[in-house]
């Protein structure tokens, strides 16, 4: 008996090995299929969704936060993939910029393997009914939901001009998850409380007006929920702290240089490596087996930050040499773009109508 459950116990540590390496250098977990934190069974079916706004270039914090989870749950699950073109204006008021990072950002998200065979991918703004659905929820939000968001204190704080719609910003993403009655939102950190207003938003609704709305959950996975920027703070297009995924190689260099360290002489056996901003993402773009050689490397003397940090810009410019070959020849074809995305539109748009028209029903829209 002892020796079945000690079998047991073996089998059961070399699955969760095997899951981990499975999983990659990342240690994605959190799941549906992740033993360790006890979901169940497979995605098979499952609505996965989420966007992205077209503010500025993305980074390796929205590649490691969103891209790469997403592309990951798409060959798992039914998954819808957005640009966020309506949330964006929310911060940017230049129409040239919007459609440049529009396009911009379906080249970035297909060059990292969006697979538009597999997941649903279009712009926000060409399914309008998302629109007037948030109209629909945002009768029932009550204010005290919403002034509780930092997102729009933190926004408003730095500079951004506080509009209406700047506020009712949750109001419009509960819509877009509520519409594809999406179950799985992979985001990062910053987003889980934007994830938990949609659920309080679609319970309210549907204790006042009936069943209309499906109740999603974030998937976000603790390696890489929040990735530090070169200055040790969240990396964000808004403190001027990313390193891009796509760019220029000379500029990208200096940037990985530039990364903030403590003055520990190259001699010195090193200390303090976890908090090290350029050894937290040196650990995401190499192998366990690679890491483990850099850390006794630093703990033994020699090796200064400075080597690590080049360390860190080559295993970060090879993981991405085929997301730049893919990129190359995507915005070599802009017509596809678009074409990808107007058919992920066309795709989207019938099951938007369907709740859309579940919803105006239950509220006591229409005939
Ligand atoms: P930014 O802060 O640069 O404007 P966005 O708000 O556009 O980024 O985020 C897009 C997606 O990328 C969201 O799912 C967000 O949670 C994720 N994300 C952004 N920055 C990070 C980060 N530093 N670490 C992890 N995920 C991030
Ligand atoms: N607010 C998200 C961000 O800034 C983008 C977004 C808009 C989104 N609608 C969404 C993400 C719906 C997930 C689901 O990153």
């Amino acid at each position: 008996m002892g020796s079945r459950l000690s079998e047991f116990k073996l089998n059961f540590v070399l699955l969760i090995a095997l899951m981990r390496i499975g999983q990659g250098s990342a240690g994605f977990c959190h799941t549906r299929a992740c033993i360790e934190c006890g979901r169940s069974g497979n995605l098979a079916g499952m609505r996965i969704l989420s966007g992205i706004q077209p503010s500025g270039a993305l980074h390796i914090g929205n590649y490691w936060g969103m891209i790469s989870p997403a592309i990951e749950l798409q060959e798992r699950g039914e998954a819808f993939y957005f640009i966020a073109d309506y949330h964006a204006l929310t911060s940017l008021h230049d129409p040239v910029a919007i459609r440049r990072h529009t396009r911009e950002v379906a080249l970035d998200f297909l060059a990292c393997g969006l697979d538009p065979t597999r997941a649903t991918f279009f712009r926000q703004s060409d399914v309008p009914e998302v629109a007037e659905l948030a109209w629909l929820l945002s009768v029932v939000t009550p204010m005290s939901l919403l002034e509780k968001c930092h997102s729009y204190k933190d926004k408003i704080a730095k500079g951004i001009p506080p509009s209406h719609g700047l506020f009712a910003y949750p109001v419009l993403m509960a819509a877009d998850i509520l519409i594809y009655e999406s179950e799985i939102v992979p985001v990062g950190r910053d987003q889980k409380q934007h994830v938990e207003v949609a659920r309080d938003i679609a319970a309210k609704f549907n204790a006042q007006f009936g069943e209309v709305f499906r109740i999603p959950e974030p998937e976000i996975r603790d390696a890489v929920a929040t990735i530090p920027g070169v200055d040790g703070q969240k990396m964000s297009k808004s403190y001027d702290n990313t390193i891009e995924i796509f760019g220029d190689e000379k500029a990208l260099r200096k940037r990985v240089m530039s990364i903030k360290t403590d003055s520990q002489p190259l001699e010195a056996p090193k200390t303090g490596i976890e908090e090290n901003v350029a050894w937290q993402l040196f650990r995401l773009f190499v192998p366990a087996h690679e890491s483990a050689k850099m850390l006794i490397k630093l703990r033994a003397g020699g090796t200064g930050w400075g080597d690590l940090k080049a360390a860190l810009f080559d295993a970060y410019w090879n993981y991405f040499t085929r997301a730049r070959k893919n990129r190359a020849g995507l915005a070599a074809d802009p017509e596809e773009v678009e074409r990808i995305l107007r058919q992920g539109a066309a795709r989207a748009r019938p099951i938007a109508r369907a709740t859309l028209a579940r919803a105006r029903q239950s509220v006591g829209l229409g005939p």
